[in-house]
């Protein structure tokens, strides 16, 4: 089974062996969960860790769910009224549309409050577990991709400047994008100073993500999105095409990806760290090869 179906698989396989407080609840989160999405986070964990020499385990692939299960609870929220007001997410209804405002709202809190416990679950060491679910809740919260959702959420409107947008893209997405690479570290072990490399490229590769999107957001349609284009200028976000244009977004885009893949191949010549597969995801996240109005598939 490839990696997109065994995480889909750990995810379900959690819900599906607790006994059931309500189904409609259950029903709500796997809607969510299997209306599928590129699933990144959690495949560059499960790279890396490859890139790291370690075989995959069940362990590996819960961690990688939990890491999807905030993604998804995430996605739930940022598409309600009050925030994004967004129909459509990963090609079907959102959560909110498909049930109602208040399911939606409680499956994304389940996904949130349940990650956590799928990794205490665990056969991982009990020291490695308190580093994981220490970064995921950092980076999920007030200090990672929450505190950035409410910058993004005052940004409307507003006229920022490529600070406040980078802060806005460190936290709400990059946080989020940072955790496989800590994390995997983490697990294979590593010393302070190739952690520090990891978190460096989880950090280019968050910006360039969100960059990424938001360039997606004016160039893409739905077919390629899965979700309404157009929303960023409706809702006047700040994002980077917004404020220094497509073609620069695209260059800051194109270096970011650049300097994540120097200091991976830095880390090959350092450590065991082979680089070969997760250079190659990083180069499927450019959009030039794809001309600036296509959408790469991921
Ligand atoms: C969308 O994330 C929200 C952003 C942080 C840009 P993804 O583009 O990873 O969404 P899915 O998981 O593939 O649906
Ligand atoms: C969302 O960013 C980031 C999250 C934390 C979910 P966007 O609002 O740009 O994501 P999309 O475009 O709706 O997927
Ligand atoms: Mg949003
Ligand atoms: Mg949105
Ligand atoms: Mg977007």
């Amino acid at each position: 089974m490839d990696k997109f179906s065994l995480i889909s698989q750990a995810i379900e396989r959690y819900y599906e062996s607790q006994e059931r407080v309500s189904d409609e609840l259950v029903k709500a989160i796997l809607y969510s969960i299997e209306g599928g999405g590129k699933r990144i986070r959690p495949v560059l964990l499960l790279t890396l860790l490859e890139g790291f020499g370690l075989s995959m385990t069940q362990c590996h692939l819960d961690v990688a769910a939990a890491l999807e299960m905030i993604h998804t609870g995430s996605l739930i929220h940022d598409d309600l009224p009050a925030m994004d007001d967004d129909d459509y997410r990963r090609g079907r209804l959102t959560s909110h549309k498909k049930f109602d405002e208040a399911t939606a709202i409680l499956a994304a809190d389940s996904l949130f409050l349940d990650a956590p416990s799928l990794i205490v679950e665990t056969a991982l060491p009990s020291d490695v577990k308190i580093q994981l679910i220490q970064l995921l809740s950092r980076f999920s919260g007030t200090f990672g991709m929450v505190g950035g959702q409410m910058l993004d959420m005052k940004g409307e409107g507003k006229s920022l400047n490529l600070e406040q947008i980078q802060a806005i893209h460190a936290n709400k997405t990059g946080a989020l994008l940072t955790f496989p690479f800590l994390a995997a570290g983490y697990i294979a072990q590593q010393p302070d100073g190739v952690l520090d490399q990891l978190k460096q490229v989880g950090q280019l590769v968050g910006l360039a993500f969100q960059i990424r999107d938001d360039i997606l957001d004016v160039t893409a349609d739905f077919d390629a999105l899965g979700k309404t284009p157009g929303k960023d200028v409706s809702a006047q976000k700040s994002t980077y095409p917004a404020l220094i244009g497509l073609e620069q977004s695209h260059e800051l885009l194109e270096n970011s990806l650049d300097q994540a893949i120097a200091i991976l191949r830095g880390l090959e010549m350092e450590t065991v760290f082979q680089s070969q597969e997760m250079i190659k995801m990083i180069e499927r996240l450019r959009l030039h090869a794809q001309g600036k109005s296509g959408c790469a598939s991921l």
